[in-house]
């Protein structure tokens, strides 16, 4: 049986379209944002923010990055960019407040005015919040308050929702928690794997997350 949605985005239109990038700030306008991004892997929303910025249709600048995994390809891609990417194993850590406190003495180093979530697979403590109140966003593949924490795509999977998505939020002690600022919906199709739902997803992810670093930067 096909059961495929075919009417799905003309039903949702709105939800599965984000808004438009705003308009760069004009120049002579506050200064760009400063931010840190925090990241455990592979570092494709890294990238989309990096390059919104290069393309001048993101009144920002990235500090620098701080990732946890010595393998992360994230810090490559920030390397290749030019871009300050920091090395703090949790490993070497036994416990997360002493961890967080390193992280945040390197944004704070770094002169980071907003700290940028992406990927960044540690549960943060309070430590890190009461540097940065209100000045965290995480994003998170799955429309919350669905389907929080670890393995959010197979979660809806296992669900069998029929329309997923992402959300950008402000950071709170609870994972995935939080104030939401966007979120992006997508269809889920019945011959969707883990892969190709997480696929769909994170191409909405690359535009709301540089639009939420837009409106931050606005306020
Ligand atoms: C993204 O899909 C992000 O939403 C997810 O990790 C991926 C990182 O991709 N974050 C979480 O699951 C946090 N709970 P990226 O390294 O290619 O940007």
């Amino acid at each position: 049986m096909n059961n495929r949605p075919a009417d799905l985005s003309s039903a949702i239109p709105a939800l599965v379209s984000p808004p438009a990038l705003s308009a760069p700030r004009p120049s002579g306008e506050s200064p760009p944002i400063k931010l840190g991004i925090l990241a455990s892997g592979t570092g494709s929303n890294f990238v989309a923010i990096a390059d919104a910025i290069a393309h001048q249709q993101l009144a920002a600048q990235i500090q620098l990055v701080i990732y946890n995994n010595p393998d992360a390809p994230v810090a490559k891609r920030a390397h290749e960019r030019g871009i300050a990417a920091h090395l703090v194993n949790h490993r070497n850590f036994s416990q997360r407040e002493v961890f967080d406190q390193q992280v945040a003495d390197l944004l704070q180093a770094a002169e980071v005015e907003w700290v940028i979530m992406v990927g960044w697979m540690r549960r943060v403590t309070q430590v890190l919040i009461d540097v940065f109140p209100d000045r965290m966003i995480n994003i998170h593949p799955s429309l919350l308050p669905s389907f929080p924490g670890i393995r959010a795509v197979e979660q809806a999977l296992a669900h069998t929702v029929k329309i997923s998505g992402c959300t950008v939020h402000l950071v709170r002690l609870e994972v995935d928690s939080g104030p939401i600022l966007i979120q992006a919906a997508v269809p889920v199709y019945p011959e969707d794997t883990a892969a190709s739902l997480h696929a769909r997803i994170q191409a909405q992810e690359h535009q709301i997350i540089v639009q939420a670093i837009t409106e931050i930067g606005q306020n």
